[in-house]
C-alpha cells in the first residue's frame, strides 16, 4: 500500500524536478517561421534572424513578480541593424505596463548597447544605456530581472546596473504592480523597431546573415506566477520569500554606483532637452 503510494507520487516530483529551465515547458516559439528552435532536449533556444524575417518566443507563464534569469549570447561579428529585445509585458492594451532590456547589435569590434526601460500604463520614456564590461557575443551571460513591490532591478551575472523604485505612493510616480507580465525575447532588424527618438537608421549586412542568439539556464523559481486570477504567492509564502522585499545592499550599492560611471551612457534623468519642463520626479531621489 505505501509503496504503491510512493509510485503514484513519484511522477510528480520527476515532473517538478525537469520543469526548471525547460525551453519546450516553458515557451512558445511565437515568431520567425522555424527560424527559433528549442534545442538539447529543451536546454537551450536559439533565435535566428535573415533578410526574410526575425523570429521570437514568450512565456506560457504571466508572472506578477518574479526574479526571472536568463542567460544569453549575442549575435557574433558584424551585428549591425539587429536588436535583440528581452522584457517582461503585460497584455498590449493601451495601458500596458513593460520592463524592457534591448540588446542593440554595432560593427565587428564596437560595443554593444544595453537599453533599459520601464513603462507603466502604457508610458515610459525612462530610457538608461549602458555598455557591457565583457564581449556578450563570446559567452554566455546572465541578465536578470528582479521585480518585486518595491523596486525592480536590472543585473547583469549578479551586478545591478538600474534600480527603478515604487515611487508611487510618496510621489505619485506610476510603477508595474497589478499587471500581471508574460517574459518575451525577439531578434530582430532595428527597422522593425520604433526606436525611442535616439539611434538613428543602421544598415544590416544581410550578406552575414542568418544572425543567431542563444538561451540557455532560464530560472523563474523566485517567481509569483499569475494563474486563473490569482497568485501562487500569498502572505504565507511571502514570509519565506526574500526576493519579494529584495533590496541592495551596501556592496552592491557600491556596485551599482561604479557601473554607473563607467559603462552608462544615456540617463533620461540627465536629458533636460527632453523633459524642458522638468526632470521626471524620481530623478531627485539617490
Ligand atoms: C535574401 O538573401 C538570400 C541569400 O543571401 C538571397 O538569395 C535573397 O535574394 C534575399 N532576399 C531578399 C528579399 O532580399
Ligand atoms: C491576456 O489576454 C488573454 C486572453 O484574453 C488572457 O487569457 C490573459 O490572462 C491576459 N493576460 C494578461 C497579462 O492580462
Ligand atoms: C557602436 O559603437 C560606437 C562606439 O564605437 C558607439 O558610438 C555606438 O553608440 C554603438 N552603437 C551603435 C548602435 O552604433
Ligand atoms: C558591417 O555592416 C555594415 C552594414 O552593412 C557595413 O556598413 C560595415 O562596413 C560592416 N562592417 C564590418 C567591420 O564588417
Ligand atoms: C543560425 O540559425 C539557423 C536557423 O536556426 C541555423 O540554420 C544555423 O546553422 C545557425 N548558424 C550558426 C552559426 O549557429
Ligand atoms: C499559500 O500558497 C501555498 C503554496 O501555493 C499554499 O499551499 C497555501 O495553501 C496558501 N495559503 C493560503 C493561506 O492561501
Amino acid at each position: 500500500m505505501a509503496i504503491a503510494l510512493l509510485l503514484l507520487l513519484l511522477p510528480d516530483l520527476f515532473t517538478a524536478v525537469v520543469s526548471t529551465g525547460n525551453f519546450s515547458q516553458d515557451f512558445d516559439l511565437t515568431w520567425g517561421d522555424g527560424r527559433g528552435q528549442i534545442l538539447d532536449g529543451g536546454d537551450l533556444l536559439t533565435l535566428s534572424l535573415d533578410n526574410i524575417s526575425g523570429s521570437g518566443f514568450r512565456s506560457k507563464k504571466e508572472y506578477l513578480f518574479g526574479n526571472i534569469n536568463m542567460q544569453l549570447k549575442l549575435v557574433p561579428g558584424n551585428s549591425s541593424g539587429t536588436v535583440i529585445t528581452y522584457y517582461l509585458a503585460s497584455n498590449k492594451s493601451t495601458l500596458w505596463d513593460e520592463i524592457d532590456f534591448a540588446f542593440v547589435g554595432n560593427l565587428s569590434g564596437e560595443p554593444y548597447v544595453v537599453h533599459t526601460n520601464v513603462l507603466t500604463q502604457g508610458k515610459g520614456d525612462k530610457v538608461q544605456q549602458f555598455y557591457l564590461w565583457f564581449d556578450p557575443t563570446q559567452d554566455f551571460h546572465t541578465y536578470s530581472f528582479l521585480w518585486n513591490p518595491l523596486r525592480i532591478i536590472f543585473a547583469v551575472d549578479g551586478s545591478p546596473i538600474r534600480v527603478f523604485k515604487n515611487l508611487e505612493s510618496s510621489m505619485g510616480v506610476p510603477y508595474p504592480r497589478s499587471q500581471p507580465m508574460r517574459i518575451y525575447s525577439t531578434l530582430c532588424s532595428a527597422k522593425e523597431l520604433v526606436t525611442d527618438g535616439g539611434g538613428g537608421f543602421v544598415e544590416t549586412d544581410w550578406s552575414k546573415a542568418p544572425f543567431n542568439a542563444s538561451y540557455r539556464n532560464f530560472d523563474d523559481k523566485e517567481s509569483c506566477v499569475w494563474w486563473s486570477g490569482a497568485s501562487s504567492c500569498n502572505s504565507t509564502t511571502a514570509a519565506t520569500s526574500p526576493w519579494l522585499s529584495d533590496q541592495l545592499d551596501s556592496a552592491s550599492q557600491e556596485r551599482l554606483r561604479w557601473i554607473q560611471s563607467n559603462y552608462m551612457i544615456y540617463n533620461y534623468c540627465s536629458d533636460v532637452q527632453r523633459f524642458p519642463d522638468g526632470l521626471p520626479p524620481e530623478c531627485d531621489v539617490v
